[in-house]
């Protein structure tokens, strides 16, 4: 058996947050926490609300903070949890229920940073190519799945979230950034360069310790802003 205290809350109640424990029965359940949480939801409490899709790291929506730290449900084993096991939603979101925080506003971020191709030259007869090492210097950006663990680790958006965008809403904009088919690089350094959007970072690097992909947000920010520096000498 093992035990889990798990966050519940439920807006509908009208009573504050609390923490359920409940046993769970490891020869009946999968490895995964994510398991155990369904396990729970299938076989003692139906009300357990939580995101989850894939099941296999890719969706990015079953992140929470288990045991302190975030990470995805799916990916991370029960018996890596310690004894007094505890699962949290992401921090520093409004809660809609549950292990469920609302992710609007980080989407709106998201949305802030243009996510698509920026391209005036005509469309190729075909699609537009890139070279081997032009492509590679998309590795280690375009594998975020948005699952915004880093996000809601970083204190500098735990203080200034509405005008910081974010780790994970960076890392996407380098990402943009870093792609030789883009051809709006000056149009999105000039929506980065503000003294919130990008520079609230203090490189503090929660976001890159916690990142269950193994990305470095912190670094793809550092060269955003090694990018402003150069443009602007
Ligand atoms: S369920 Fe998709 S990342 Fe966990």
């Amino acid at each position: 058996m093992k035990a889990f205290d798990i966050y519940r809350y439920d807006p509908e109640a009208e009573r504050n947050p609390r923490i359920d424990t409940f046993e769970i029965d490891l020869d009946d359940c999968g490895p995964m926490v994510l398991d155990a949480l369904i396990w729970i939801k299938n076989k003692v409490d139906p009300a357990l609300t939580f995101r989850r899709s894939c099941r296999e790291g890719v969706c990015g929506s079953c992140a929470m903070n288990m045991d302190g730290t975030n990470w995805l449900a799916c990916t991370r084993f029960i018996s890596d949890m310690s004894p007094s096991a505890t699962i949290f939603p992401l921090a520093n979101l409004p809660i809609i229920k549950d292990l469920v925080p609302d992710t609007t506003h980080l989407f709106a971020q998201y949305e802030m940073i243009e996510p698509w191709l920026h391209a005036e030259t005509p469309v190729p007869e075909k699609e537009r190519l890139q070279s081997p090492e032009e492509r590679s210097q998309l590795d280690g950006s375009y594998e975020c799945i948005l699952c915004f663990c880093c996000t809601s680790g970083c204190p500098s958006h735990w203080w200034n979230g509405d005008r910081f965008l974010g780790p994970a809403a960076l890392l996407q904009a380098y990402r943009w950034l870093a792609d030789s088919r883009d051809e709006a690089k000056e149009e999105r350094l000039d929506t980065l360069e503000d003294p919130f959007r990008l520079y609230r970072c203090h490189t503090i690097l929660n976001c890159t310790r916690t990142c269950p992909k193994g990305l470095n947000p912190g670094k793809a920010i550092a060269e955003i802003k090694k990018m402003v520096i150069e443009r602007d000498s």
